[in-house]
């Protein structure tokens, strides 16, 4: 039958006929996605069944070889799509066809505050993941920045729950364009690497929903999620992927989640515990998903032999294993199985544009006192200096990390384009932090050694400084472990390898010193009042060198703004505030989200002033924007009602630029307590010099919502709000007040 099947299918392929009776309805793509499921479903055995709900290798799960079905492919991963490992460890697999262009980290791409660009980031990576024939990307990631040292948020989107469920959906669209699926990550709650594995949040449920789930639900709902990655953390007692209050009461019960939850790698425990409890897929098990790991265990999955004993036992229900079955073959026919896919593209210019665009898009400038920035045109000798100028950044981290075509270097990218204006650029190190260049048997191959002291590095680059025109330091974390780095966290807030220093001596030695810096991570600025010009940069990949020159040549006008809070110190968050360590890295495994809703600017709007050194939602332009008369529109919220602020937008200064426009609402008095103010819309606009726009933000009932957890119900309550809008949110120009005169309520369910 099978053989029949196939020769028949291939046959019509060939005559370039339509597909008739004979072909079986699971074969034919005119047929509806469902009715193909269950005609496959139903022809598939228990065995069969089992087969597709697990891995069969480090990153595949087989299909049904007997009928036909393809397997699937998975690859990290959320910036660039992961070199080949072995079918079964971790070693490279060492092919020729791997290499790929590294996009920016998230928390870059979330600093674009545009969603258009993560339209373009979800469409490139996609096109490369289909390339490389992968058929699901393990990413984006949302979880909120809940503190600073954490090792993984570079591969998130900041700490505000709003911004990210923004910027998630049209990156997870532009991927599934693709016929790959994203695999949005890590559900949920997996705020921490330190003892990741293990760690048990306790949080309370108005906080779960107002802060941490919005970004996971905006992936699912908005945007169309075919599947979702539990982590490895535990949330009130049970690992995510054993969880049946974030598996089956919230994802696939209120979201009405129709795809395919797979386990991250080895997060899985327990057959009894993960079968009824709404996980699809386990992958990686018996590894740390990162370097060890056994081998051939596949058949010892919990979801392998150990599950079909307990269903023939008759201890567990077929009905489950129908369902996690049901939800692969859609993933399948979604992907692996889609024959009207496109072909996607490797490395192409498009893509370099993109990561290049992104990049200066994201860049964050800071400060820039007396206009230092963009580079002067008398300026004609430039110093850089710093580890970071010539380190490639797109090794290490952890499961993202990647092997590049190519990778500019930000010293590279500055010398290309000070040559072309005939600026001389010269390179002092500055300090010595972490030469090692190799994440899972890829190389760097740079030899970073240098074997001067500390003091003479210091002395040397101030001596150099003093001589320059201008002086760029481009310091910050790195990728390695206890930096920015899965498996671990930061162990504190300040920067590593006696950078701080470093800076202090520059700006000592010329005063005409910037400061950029490359992180996923806020951290301490004491040298913050004497630098004058301060650059964010994150971490910015294959185009890391042409992003950053184009900022600091003026080609492209920053427009970049914080999606995290830059407080003075750690313990201006609040999971820091008492040092207590049942709030933060925990006490006998538990972890105490006791600060609820004080996350990021939530917490430090309630601080004295003079806390933060940059505020959620800060970067500066070159040129300048003055916000018009605000105006509010609308009579109610209602069902399907809302309110429309209207905010001109004029740029008043000599070169074209963006602003964004961010609109935060405050409610005045409620019967529970709310953050000050809360990010509820935003919009970034484009002007050429003199150019005004009217900006449109709409606010609908989400926007003046709590999350009342004794009704389990979104709640409105009638009084008086204010909604503020800014160009940050410590810069806010106008407040408007608005009554709320009916009462809401509304549950989460979207069904
Ligand atoms: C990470 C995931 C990753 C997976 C596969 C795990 O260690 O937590 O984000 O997708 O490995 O590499």
């Amino acid at each position: 039958m099978t053989a029949k099947f196939r020769i028949f299918t291939a046959a019509m392929l060939f005559a370039g006929l339509a597909a008739v009776a004979e072909v079986p309805v699971y074969l034919d793509e005119s047929k509806p996605l469902e009715e193909r499921v269950q005609d496959a479903l139903s022809r598939m055995t228990t065995a069969e069944k089992i087969g597709i709900i697990h891995a069969q290798s480090k990153f595949s799960a087989p299909g049904v070889q007997r009928l036909g079905i393809p397997g699937i492919w998975c690859t990290d991963g959320p910036h660039g799509i992961r070199p080949d490992v072995l079918w079964d460890e971790w070693e490279q697999a060492g092919a020729t066809n791997d290499s790929c262009v590294a996009f920016p980290a998230l928390t870059c791409l979330a600093a674009t505050w545009n969603p258009e660009m993560s339209a373009l980031y979800g469409r490139s990576i996609g096109e490369e993941a289909r390339y490389r024939n992968k058929d699901v990307l393990l990413g984006p990631g949302v979880n909120i920045n809940r503190t600073p040292l954490n090792g993984r948020n570079f591969e998130y989107m900041g700490e505000d729950p709003y911004l990210t469920s923004q910027m998630v959906a049209p990156y997870i669209k532009g991927v599934q364009e693709n016929g790959v699926a994203a695999c949005v990550k890590h559900y949920a709650l997996n705020n921490q690497e330190l003892d990741r594995d293990h760690v048990n949040v306790l949080v309370d449920d108005r906080t779960l929903h107002e802060i941490y789930l919005p970004g996971f639900k905006a992936a699912v709902v908005d945007g169309g999620a075919w599947s979702i990655m539990p982590g490895y953390n535990k949330y009130d007692g049970e690992h995510a992927c054993e969880n049946p209050v974030l598996l089956l009461d919230i994802l696939k019960g209120d979201w009405g989640f129709d795809g395919v939850a797979i386990s991250d790698w080895g997060a899985v425990h327990n057959t009894e515990k993960v079968a009824p409890n709404g996980l699809d897929m386990e992958f990686g098990s018996w590894t740390n998903g990162l370097n060890w790991g056994a081998s051939n265990a596949y058949d010892d999955y919990y979801l392998a032999k150990p599950y079909e004993k307990l269903l023939l036992e008759g201890k567990l229900p077929m009905s489950d294993l129908d369902d996690k079955a049901a939800r692969v073959l859609r993933l399948i026919m979604r992907t692996s199985m889609n024959r009207n896919k496109p072909y996607g593209s490797l490395n192409s210019d498009e893509h370099y544009a993109a990561a290049r665009k992104i990049g200066g898009e994201g860049i964050v400038l800071l400060k820039n006192e007396g206009s230092l920035l963009p580079v002067a045109p008398d300026v004609k000798k430039i110093l850089v200096v710093g580890e970071n100028a010539i380190k490639m950044m797109t090794v290490g981290g952890g499961s993202s990390s990647l092997k590049v075509q190519r990778e500019l270097l930000p010293l590279d990218g500055i010398r290309e384009l000070a040559s072309g204006r005939g600026v001389e650029v010269l390179y002092e190190r500055g300090y010595v932090g972490d030469v090692t260049g190799e994440y899972n048997g890829v190389i760097t191959g740079q030899d970073l050694k240098d074997p001067r002291t500390a003091e003479q590095l210091i002395a040397d680059a101030a001596r150099a400084a003093a001589e320059a025109d201008m002086v760029i330091f481009i310091g910050g974390l790195n990728k390695s472990d206890n930096q920015d780095a899965e498996g671990a966290d930061r162990k504190d807030f300040a920067l590593p390898y006696n950078q701080d220093a470093v800076i202090e001596a520059l700006v000592a030695a010329n005063p005409k010193t910037v400061v950029v810096n490359l992180t996923g991570n806020a951290y301490s600025m004491p040298w913050v009042d004497s630098v004058p010009a301060i650059v964010q940069g994150w971490y910015i990949g294959s185009e890391a060198g042409h992003a950053l020159a184009d900022v600091l040549f003026g080609d492209v006008n920053p427009s970049g703004k914080l999606p995290i809070t830059f407080a003075k110190s750690l313990a201006d968050y609040a999971p820091h505030a008492k040092a207590d360590p049942a709030m933060y890295p925990g006490v006998d495994g538990d972890v105490h989200y006791k600060e609820g809703l004080d996350i990021g600017y939530r917490y430090t709007d309630k601080l004295k002033p003079g806390r933060v050194n940059f505020a959620f939602g800060h970067g500066l332009s070159y040129t300048n924007f003055e916000l018009g008369k605000v105006s509010l529109s609308g009579d109610g919220l209602g069902e399907k009602g809302g309110y429309t602020v209207t905010v001109p937008v004029s740029n008043i200064g000599r070169r074209k630029g963006a602003e964004v426009v961010q609109v935060y609402v405050r409610d005045l008095k409620s019967s529970v307590v709310r953050p000050y103010k809360e990010l509820k819309a935003f919009s970034k606009v484009e002007l050429a010099p003199g150019q005004t726009k009217a900006v449109k933000l709409p606010l609908d009932k989400q926007a003046f919502a709590f999350y009342n957890p004794d009704t389990k119900l979104w709640t409105v309550e009638p009084g008086k709000f204010e909604i503020l809008v800014g160009t940050s949110s410590d810069n806010i120009a106008a407040r408007i007040p608005v009554n709320i005169t009916e009462p809401l309520t509304w549950s989460d369910s979207v069904r």
